[in-house]
């Protein structure tokens, strides 16, 4: 019933904007003005992207941005000039901050999470079946999470070890303007991350399996 009613409203009022509509069809609206932009969709020319601006400071000079929420990877604030890409032979990040030296350098080090395993063992057993966590699966895309692995390591994880893989030289040039407001669960979330301890498995369905 009170479906009903609202819908009937709908008819009337669409109706109603459709005769307010055509009373005002003067109004037109340019291409130019209808975009971000601003200027005419189809040339290229007419846009000046804003100049992509790195910090040049050397590590250890440079200032740090707030995290864009809590527990997001933070952006790299000084310059990565020389440091990449990482390859085997030669990861500088590494060398500034593993813990135990980051702190002497003033460096934050990386977190529990990166040195912590989250995959599985897998192997192939004789019979063809796949082994995870020295169990036979039939199924390696299961839904319930059963062989997801949060095992603690004394260093990093392999897994970490492309840095640039998540965190990027953020570029101090301004776009658009940002009107987003983060909203951190932690005290410190704008420059620490939380995430470690019992966090890791926060509403996961893991442990009880
Ligand atoms: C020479 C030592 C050194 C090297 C090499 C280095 N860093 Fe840093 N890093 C620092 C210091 C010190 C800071 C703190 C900001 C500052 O003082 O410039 C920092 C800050 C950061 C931050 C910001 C952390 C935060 O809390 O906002 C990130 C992310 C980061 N570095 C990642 C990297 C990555 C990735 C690499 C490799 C490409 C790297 N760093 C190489 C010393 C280093
Ligand atoms: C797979 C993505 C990924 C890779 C690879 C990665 N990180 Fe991170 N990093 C994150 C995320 C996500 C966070 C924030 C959440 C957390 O603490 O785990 C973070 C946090 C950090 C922090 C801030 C720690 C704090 O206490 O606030 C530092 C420093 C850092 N990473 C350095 C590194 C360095 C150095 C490497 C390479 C050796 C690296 N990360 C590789 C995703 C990554």
């Amino acid at each position: 019933m009170r479906l009903i009613t609202k819908i009937g409203l709908g008819i009337v009022s669409a109706s109603v904007l459709f005769v307010a509509g055509c009373s005002t069809a003067s109004k037109t609206y340019s291409e130019e003005s209808l975009g971000l932009r601003k200027v005419d969709l189809y040339s290229e020319n007419t846009v000046t992207p804003d100049e992509t601006k790195y910090s040049q400071a050397v590590a250890g000079t440079s200032t740090k941005f707030n995290r864009a929420f809590q527990d997001a990877p933070p952006m790299i604030p000084h310059s990565v000039d020389g440091m990449l890409p990482i390859t085997v032979d030669n990861n500088q990040c590494v060398g500034c901050h593993t813990p135990g030296v980051a702190e002497t350098l003033n460096a934050l080090p990386y977190p529990k999470s990166h040195m912590t395993n989250f995959r599985p063992e897998t192997s192939l057993a004789e019979d063809g079946k796949i082994v995870k966590n020295g169990k036979a699966v039939d199924n390696t895309s299961s839904d319930k999470m059963e062989y997801v692995t949060i095992k603690e390591m004394a260093s990093l994880s392999g897994a970490r070890f492309n840095c640039s893989q998540c965190h990027a030289p953020q570029s101090e040039g301004q776009l658009v303007e940002n009107t987003f407001q983060a909203e951190y669960t932690s005290k410190d979330g704008a420059s620490k991350s939380s995430w470690e301890g019992t966090s890791l498995t926060e509403g996961l369905d893991t442990l009880m399996k």
